[in-house]
């Protein structure tokens, strides 16, 4: 809706990563975090999108779906962050949704209730909190019987304050028009010399304006990442996650804790992953399958009631029809493989274009590269290639064509014939005593 923004917080380097590259670009299920957070503000239907950006903004604006992205230049506290946003939003009377780059685990129904909660309670500001178990790191919430009165960050906090289990999990909803107003008296008297956005919630308080705090029942969706240690915990919610998801609609996992699926895949009902499986974005798998154990799909496309592994690799720009089998070590890059081809062990396809009803006899390889060039393996309808077979590419074997195995084959068959390319076998007869062994 047009009239509910969102700020994302995206411009810190993440020092505590010790990357090259800035914290909200690192991939969880193989997206950067701060597209995550994105796409569930988005998903809870929020129109104005404003994503603040610093470290690397260049390559945060290419990853996120905002209506615009906001530079600061210097990163002085999530208050200064915030502040960049005043002119986009100047005469937006609004509620605006502020939260982090770094806490990608937010459900879309979560930001959605969020919001709600803030009109119905007629609330100036809502803090989402949460309780957790290790609150280290994280600003505490001091709360005053049912109302938020301040945010004590970690390195400013006392013994006592630090024991608070409930904590800021960096995820607002405030009255826009408010916010604005508090932001420019926020001062940087703390420990790290920063305009801290939480700080403007006491001064709210002072004033009489009431803040809550919506207290999450999944504490799970607070993970901010600030460190590989949490990036790690936060792969290891969303995975289970993606898990469950793919489990309800109907696929099975049989063990979801060994198995590795990325965001923007698909996959059909009563297909089966087996254990140590990774399935990469963009990859569709149709219903009926059985995949695994140990497949790696990376953006390949299967049909129904194919058996892909174990230990198959399907890489960029595959396609494989339905009622396919593709066994033990078979490599398929940038190949398209018709209905209820077999190509059932330790095989290299790549660059190819392969018809129905073809059997591809173990350790056969498309040649396909010259040392410059990629070139193309055509193979039609009804061919049965030998074992062992190097096809050297370009090439293009006729329908219902034969070859046999042990071949190298360097130039084309034409259908229905058989090709042999290998030198003929010779038998020498009683070689054994002729040389005395
Ligand atoms: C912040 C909160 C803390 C909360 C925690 C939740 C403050 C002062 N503290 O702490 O209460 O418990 O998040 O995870 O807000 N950012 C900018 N510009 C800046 C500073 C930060 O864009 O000038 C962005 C960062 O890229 C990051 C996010 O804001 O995505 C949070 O910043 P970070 O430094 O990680 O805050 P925390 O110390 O984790
Ligand atoms: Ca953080």
């Amino acid at each position: 809706m047009e009239n509910e923004a969102a700020i994302v917080l995206a411009a810190g380097q993440g020092t505590r990563m010790k990357s090259k590259t800035a914290k909200v670009l690192h991939p969880i299920a193989g997206q950067p975090m701060v597209a995550h957070v994105v796409n569930s503000v988005r998903g809870a239907g929020l129109g104005r999108v404003y994503v603040v950006v610093g470290h690397q903004g260049e390559s945060v604006r290419q990853v996120v779906n905002a209506s615009e992205c906001v530079t600061q230049s210097q990163q002085l506290g999530t208050g200064h962050a915030v502040d960049q946003c005043r002119s986009h939003l100047e005469g937006f009377s609004g509620p605006v949704l502020v939260t982090y780059g770094d806490t990608p685990l937010f459900r879309p129904e979560t930001f959605r209730k969020v919001l709600d909660f803030h009109r119905d309670q007629q609330a100036v500001a809502v803090v989402i909190t949460a309780e957790v178990t290790d609150p280290t790191g994280y600003g505490r919430i001091m709360r005053q019987g049912a109302k938020v009165q301040r945010i004590i960050e970690h390195k400013d906090a006392s013994e006592a304050e630090l024991a608070i289990r409930e904590i800021n999990t960096g995820t607002y909803c405030f009255d826009s028009e408010l916010l604005f107003r508090y932001l420019t008296a926020v001062t940087p008297d703390n420990a790290q010399g920063e305009y801290y956005l939480p700080d403007v919630l006491p001064l709210m308080v002072a004033d009489g304006y009431p803040v809550l705090p919506f207290l999450l029942s999944d504490a799970s969706e607070a993970a901010g990442i600030n460190d590989r240690v949490q990036l790690a915990d936060a792969e290891a919610v969303m995975q289970r996650r993606t898990a469950e998801h793919w489990m309800r609609e109907g696929v099975t996992i049989v063990d979801p804790s060994s198995v590795y699926i990325e965001a923007d895949c698909r996959i059909g009902m009563d297909t089966v992953i087996q254990p140590g499986t990774c399935i990469y974005a963009g990859t569709e798998i149709g219903t009926d399958c059985s995949i695994g154990p140990h497949a790696v799909l990376e953006g390949a496309c299967v049909g129904n009631r194919c058996s892909i592994g174990p230990f198959a690799y399907l890489r960029p720009g595959t396609r494989v029809g339905s009622d396919c089998r593709i066994g033990d070590f078979v490599e398929l890059k940038n190949s398209v493989v018709g209905v209820n081809t077999k190509i059932p062990h330790h095989s290299y396809i790549g660059d190819a274009d392969i018809g129905s009803g073809v059997n591809i006899g173990c350790g056969t390889i498309t040649c396909n590269y010259d040392g410059q060039t990629k070139h193309r393996t055509v193979i039609e309808d009804d061919v049965f290639v030998g074992s062992n077979t190097s096809l050297v590419a370009p090439i293009r074997l006729g329908r219902r064509a034969y070859v046999g195995a042990g071949s190298t084959l360097t130039d084309d068959v034409p259908a229905a014939a058989l090709a042999l390319g290998r030198a003929r076998q010779v038998n020498k007869k009683q070689w054994v005593e002729k040389h005395g062994k």
